[in-house]
């Protein structure tokens, strides 16, 4: 039987473990020339734990040929050694011929093949070959193994980079998917609302127009009629009954109201068409660097109306707390709409408050509202509007800039100011916009954007 060795990296290892001291030299002389090529590489102890000790220098010996009676440590010693260490190495026990015995012993042991002393050194060197090719095959199979698991564990990093690929790929579409959706909603209801702010437009302009003239000709109609009393026109009978009929005194009392009321009804239309018109055109300005207070200002200005002290409200003070900011780069009109719609949230929510309130409460603690501006850092600014007003729900909370979300009365309330101040400050400035409140506890919205709007959006370095 004639085994081949195909040696892939340098000569095979191998120990002898004898303590017989001419051995050494019996070895070099029979495999001189195989030492010489460079086909065997020959290591020698006297027993089991020089052995194991020269098998810590030389891990990747292949091949141990070992004795059974030695001194300090025997081969069957060596042995059970050697099961319990995760190796190739194969272990050929050599032994006289009444020690079989020993020899079977060691066999059951795991030694992979026996030689019997005398050693006949052709029966060594086909023995160590034999044995030399299965230590091959073993470690080619491991190689092969580990290539296969290296080879697994390296897809198994790539299937799971791809899984946290397509994670992330579905992830960012959904994000832009609900972008589109948004954007879609957006400019469709933007579309929408520009239709009918401009179809309100036109005749609401008639009527507020008009509303004037009509005030200027009762006025007139009026005291054309008072003109006719005092000259007793009146006396006539059918003018009486007239007289009579319609309610004069009445409608001289109420047409005044009715006209006031009319007017008061035709500026609330001319409003909202305005705020239509605002949300439809967010594109339009221009961005320029504003002083953010003057904004600021100037939106209380316009609502000093509601802010000053009514028969059935009690007024609302206004603390501004303003800190030193520079110019910001911004669409102006848009984050005065902005000021405009957390303003007039804050004045309802103070109104609805009082409502319930008694003298004593808001004597105590006056409906207030409180604007604070400051530097968040180098180039972030924070203006917060705050009132102490009757707060909202978590659930509230959750929903206030959702678009065409209120709580307050149908005519009241549409529901965009938020949503549209939302679409202002982040989108539209890399802001933030954020709620903070409890029932009861007020309400504070809190505006952060960058100081200026280079390359879109920045970062928030905190
Ligand atoms: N300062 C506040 N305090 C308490 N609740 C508030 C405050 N600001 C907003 N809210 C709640 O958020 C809701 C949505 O506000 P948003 O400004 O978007 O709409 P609205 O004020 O109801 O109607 P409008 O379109 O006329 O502004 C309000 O109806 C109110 O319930
Ligand atoms: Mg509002």
């Amino acid at each position: 039987m004639s085994h081949t060795i195909e040696r892939h990296r340098g000569p095979a290892k191998i120990l002898f473990v004898d303590d017989e001291p001419d051995l050494e030299s019996l070895i070099y002389q029979k495999f001189r020339k195989k030492i010489r090529a460079g086909e065997y590489q020959v290591f020698f102890a006297h027993n089991g734990v020089e052995a194991l000790s020269k098998l810590q220098e030389q891990p990747d010996i292949d091949i141990i040929l070992t004795d059974i009676n030695m001194p300090v440590m025997d081969g069957m010693a060596l042995l059970a050694k050697l099961n319990d260490l995760v190796t190739l190495v194969k272990t050929v026990v050599i032994s006289g011929y009444g020690d079989l015995g020993n020899i079977r012993k060691a066999m059951n042991c795991g030694a992979f093949d026996f030689l019997t002393k005398p050693i006949n050194f052709q029966d060594l060197e086909i023995t160590i070959n034999k044995t030399l090719c299965h230590v091959q095959q073993l470690k080619e199979n491991e190689r092969s193994r580990q290539e296969r698991e290296d080879k697994l564990r390296q897809s198994e990093a790539r299937e799971r980079e791809k899984a946290i690929e397509l994670e992330l790929a579905l992830q960012n579409l959904q994000r832009t998917q609900s972008q589109l959706i948004q954007t879609d909603k957006m400019s469709s209801l933007g579309l929408l609302v520009a239709g009918i702010a401009h179809e309100i437009n036109n005749p609401v302009n008639f009527i507020y127009g008009n509303l004037t003239y009509v005030n200027e000709y009762t006025q007139k109609l009026l005291g054309l009629i008072n003109l006719y009393e005092q000259h007793e026109a009146h006396n006539h009978p059918e003018i009486e009954a007239l007289i009579e009929e319609i309610e004069l005194e009445f409608i001289r009392e109420d047409l005044p109201k009715i006209l006031s009321s009319m007017t008061v009804g035709a500026e609330r239309i001319r409003q909202i068409v305005l705020t239509l018109r605002n949300f439809s055109r967010l594109d339009e300005a221009e961005m320029q660097p504003v002083d953010i207070h003057e904004g600021i200002d100037s939106t209380l200005m316009i609502l000093q109306n509601r802010l000053k002290s009514k028969p059935d409200c009690p007024p609302i003070l206004i603390m501004k707390e303003y800190g030193d900011l520079p110019k910001i780069e911004c669409y102006a009109c848009q984050l005065n709409q902005v000021f405009m719609n957390l303003l007039s949230n804050a004045i309802d929510a103070l109104n609805y408050y009082d409502k319930k309130r008694s003298r004593e409460q808001i004597k105590n603690e006056p409906s207030t509202i409180t604007i604070r501006t400051s530097m968040l850092n180098h180039d972030w600014v924070r203006i917060s509007v705050k009132d102490n007003g009757l707060g909202m729900t978590s659930d509230v909370g959750t929903r206030l800039f959702n678009p065409f979300f209120t709580t307050k009365p149908v005519g009241e309330g549409t529901g965009l100011g938020l949503s549209i101040s939302y679409q202002i400050v982040v989108d539209k400035h890399g802001g933030d916009l954020r709620c903070f409140s409890q029932p009861d506890m007020g309400a504070e919205f809190v505006i952060e954007i960058p100081v200026r709007q280079r390359e879109g959006v920045q970062m928030k370095a905190s």
